[in-house]
């Protein structure tokens, strides 16, 4: 069932100059849709009709915008088994996990359409009598937000959502092998009765897009970016953003490790492993990079990892498995890239590697039309490899080993990155130690290094982000400023620092 889908700016859809054709990486030669792409004018067109809409939008109580956000989550629910089928048929996410990332942009709604009610300001005490302080939230006007697909429906709501609610109006730029899925929630969030113009969509490829963003922020018609992608492609949007004084709002990549301490559950590490490696096909930025685990135990891990990817069901997507297919052809190349970075001092302890066929099967399945590839294991990976030292986006897990904790954070911190990490162990003292010493932005304990729970801030540190961080009430700093407010009513000029009053202590008194 291929649809034809382009962008909608201000209520109405957009020209395109070229069309994109979102296939199903399970069977790649179906076309889930055909997505009409804009040009760079298109996007700096949308920016400004955000613009203009945006003004009115903030003017809405907050506690309506609420509304509007509990009725986005009530819609997404009624309609999750339809939005998580076209996320599994065009991204080729496992359906128990696409019904998950349903699930996880309701758990935003429901948590945000309370803090329509919050939004809480403070009032604060003045140093001068007869005057008052006060503290508002202001939206910040006009967010451009560009995003991937490998979440294409979850992660973009920690965006929409909450800028919507605290009053901005937003360009939404999704990744085009996943506009099907974009474009549905788009039009849950437009049902919800967001007016012309608040919410805008946007397909474009990535240079067009970029030509597009920089237009609008010229104009000055965007006041925040939030990109969620690459290192790389964040470093640049970064720099765009840093040029026009802004801070982007930067969800990157991730080398997650995972320290496996003498004392873990091994069971249960090993469960964990499996789920934080190649669950997705180990495309979540949160996915593992590199186990870490202790000398003692090294051998028996591994093995009893590589039994288990061994094992591990991967197949169509809509059967119970634990993987499907990569994402896109795009994500496949760059994937088959990364397996050339096994050299020869490595042990690969899974099997094959590469594409899944006929003639190199994963237990019973072959793999045919979809971009199926081996889980692989690669144990002896060193802290100058690559392999090491860099995302590799796709079914691919490296392992080393480590003699005390202090060198097992080492190793941890080593890549660069700083989005998650996880340590399994039975004793809280190491527990905390990594806590201290790990450089992620999130911390497991004896769980996967993926699954961040909606209402905790996500985000990363280093090649993984700013500092800048999504999610729960910890959002609300990127699509809000702080105004403060001073109002004297004592009928006078009082100057702050100068006529205030000054109470003498004795400070020679001693008991
Ligand atoms: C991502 O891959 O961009 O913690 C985010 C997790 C998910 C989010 C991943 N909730 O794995």
């Amino acid at each position: 069932m291929s649809r034809k889908i382009s962008s909608v700016v201000g209520g109405k859809d957009a020209a395109a100059i070229e069309t994109y054709a979102s296939t199903n990486p399970a069977r790649t030669a179906e076309v889930v849709a055909e997505v009409g792409l804009a040009d760079a004018e298109t996007f700096a067109v949308a920016a400004a009709t955000a613009k203009e809409a945006q003004r009115e939008w903030a003017r809405v109580p907050a506690p309506v915008r609420g509304r509007v956000i509990a009725s986005i989550g009530r819609l997404v629910e009624a309609n999750t088994e339809t939005l998580a089928r076209i996320v599994t048929q065009e991204i080729g996410k496992p359906y128990g996990e696409a019904l998950g990332e349903v699930r996880e942009i309701v758990d935003t709604c429901d948590f945000f359409l309370g803090e329509g009610r919050r939004l809480y300001g403070q009032t604060v005490p003045s140093e001068m009598p007869d005057k008052n302080l006060f503290t508002f939230r202001n939206p910040v006007g006009v967010a451009a937000v560009i995003t991937a697909g490998n979440f294409p429906v979850a992660v973009p709501s920690w965006y929409l959502v909450p800028a919507l609610l605290c009053g901005n109006a937003v360009v939404w730029k999704p990744a085009e092998y996943a506009a099907a899925s974009a474009h549905a929630l788009y039009r849950l969030f437009v049902a919800a009765g967001l007016p012309d113009g608040v919410l805008n969509i946007v397909f474009a490829d990535g240079g067009q897009t970029f030509a597009g963003l920089e237009r609008a922020l010229d104009a000055g018609n965007v006041d925040k970016v939030g990109f969620t992608g690459s290192s790389e492609v964040g470093r640049k949007i970064g720099e765009l953003a840093g040029r026009h004084l802004q801070s982007a709002c930067l969800e990157l990549g991730g080398k997650n490790p995972m320290v496996i301490m003498p004392d873990a559950d091994l069971d249960l590490a090993v469960e964990g492993a499996l789920f934080s490696g190649f669950g997705t096909a180990g495309q979540r930025c949160t996915s593992l990079g590199t186990v870490i685990v202790h000398e003692s135990i090294h051998r028996e891990f591994t093995d009893r990892f590589a039994r288990a990817v061994r094992e591990a069901r991967i197949g169509d997507p809509e059967q119970d498995v634990l993987a499907g297919p990569l994402l896109d052809r795009k994500f496949a190349d760059r994937y088959e890239e990364y397996l050339t970075w096994i050299q020869p001092h490595h042990r690969v302890v899974t099997g094959a590697t590469g594409r899944i066929t006929a003639e190199s099967p994963h237990g019973g399945f072959t793999g045919e039309g979809g971009l199926y590839y081996h889980p692989v294991v690669v144990d002896g990976v060193r802290p100058d490899d690559r392999l090491f030292l860099e995302e590799t986006f796709g079914p691919i897990v490296g392992v080393t080993s480590f003699a005390t904790l202090e060198e097992a954070v080492e190793l941890a911190n080593r890549p660069g990155y700083g989005l998650s990490s996880s340590i399994y162990t039975t004793d809280a003292k190491h527990a905390f130690r990594f806590r201290e010493g790990v450089s992620a932005g999130m911390v497991s304990v004896n769980n996967s290094t993926s699954g961040a729970e909606a209402h905790l801030p996500f985000g990363g540190n280093g090649k993984s982000g700013n500092g800048s961080r999504q999610s729960g009430m910890w959002v609300l700093d990127q699509f809000t400023r702080w105004q403060a407010m001073n109002w004297d009513h004592s009928g006078r000029l009082q100057k702050a620092q100068m006529d205030v009053a000054d109470i003498t202590p004795d400070r020679d008194f001693r008991l």
